[in-house]
């Protein structure tokens, strides 16, 4: 990385009154060129606490959406307009209105990976660090219909021993990962604790010494006494991961699990995003509206 272009980014930045926030996927210049990087709760804690006037999100677009949600007055920039989530697109409104109206006293949680649109059409947003607890404010005997991602949800079901009606949505690049390759990588490397993401397969996790999101990784391998981890998640999260813990050593589940869409954001695009004050995320006023209260909620749960 030049540091003609950093130097420019922070001239940028500085003139704008901007913030840089990067998710903890993102390619590791991007993390460095960041002020905040976290997991999708702590990125939107940020975004919430904020007093820039431009919020440059490197993520991907439902992350951007959700602090364009929060900070309707702040400009939200998201450096490549085509860095979406395959998983927050396999539900659409019209298909959550057929599911509630199947379901009429269902209690709805969306996961953040979702539509501004499907936020509006629910009670409830959750992230994977906090689903369990988010889940758990229900009264025990309304049903929870859970969206898109059935991984997740049938996590926290076991997690809080309750039925979950759950959506058919997944993460591609999580369900790479395979009972194989953590089988194999266990057999390479018999020391190391097994960490892994909510979003992998239910085999997957089954064989996991902890399930975390990825600020939870962060956190649980740096206070463990262990010393090697194998990690199921986006690969992207070995950087923030070996960074932060020098004398430890962290090996991917499998390099396959690789998200395109995180790898999309350069610092290149994040120079011109502020410089051309593009690609700006904007939600509906009345969709906000709606959407906000599912995610107010969740960020009341502290
Ligand atoms: P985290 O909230 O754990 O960072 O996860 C976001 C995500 O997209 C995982 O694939
Ligand atoms: Fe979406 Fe999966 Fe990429 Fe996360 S890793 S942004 S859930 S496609």
């Amino acid at each position: 990385m030049s540091d003609a272009l950093l130097d420019r980014l922070t001239e940028l930045k500085h003139d704008r009154n901007a913030v840089i926030l990067a998710h903890n996927y993102q390619q590791p210049e991007v993390q460095d060129a960041a002020d905040f990087t976290g997991d999708s709760l702590g990125l939107s804690r940020q975004a919430a606490s904020t007093d820039a006037d431009v919020i440059l999100f490197c993520g991907v677009h439902f992350m951007a959406e959700t602090a364009a949600i929060i900070c309707p007055e702040q400009t939200v920039l998201i450096p490549d307009p085509h860095a979406g989530c395959p998983m927050a697109n396999m539900v659409t409104a019209r298909e959550l209105k057929a599911k509630k109206a199947e379901h009429p006293d269902a209690a709805v949680v969306c996961y953040v990976n979702s539509t501004a649109e499907i936020k509006a059409l629910s009670d409830l947003c959750c992230t994977s660090a906090n689903a369990v607890e988010v889940i758990g404010t229900i009264p025990a005997d309304q049903p929870v219909l859970f969206v898109p991602d059935q991984s997740l949800g049938a996590w926290a079901a076991k997690q809080l021993g309750r039925d979950i009606i759950l959506w058919p949505g997944y993460c591609p690049t999580h369900h790479r990962m395979l009972p194989e390759h953590v089988e194999a990588a266990r057999k390479a490397h018999p020391d190391a604790e097994v960490v892994v993401h909510p979003e992998c397969l239910a085999d997957v996790v089954a064989m996991a010494d902890h399930v975390a999101s990825t600020s939870g990784m962060l956190r649980y391998c740096s206070e463990s006494s262990g010393t090697e981890f194998i990690i199921g998640t986006e690969t992207g999260m070995l950087y923030p991961l070996r960074n932060q813990n020098p004398d430890k050593t962290f090996y991917p589940v499998t390099e396959l699990a690789d998200c395109p869409n995180m790898k999309l954001t350069t610092v290149q695009k994040m120079v011109w995003a502020l410089e051309d004050m593009e690609h700006r995320v904007e939600v509906p006023p009345a969709v906000a509206a709606d959407a906000r209260r599912a995610i107010d909620r969740m960020l009341e749960l502290g």
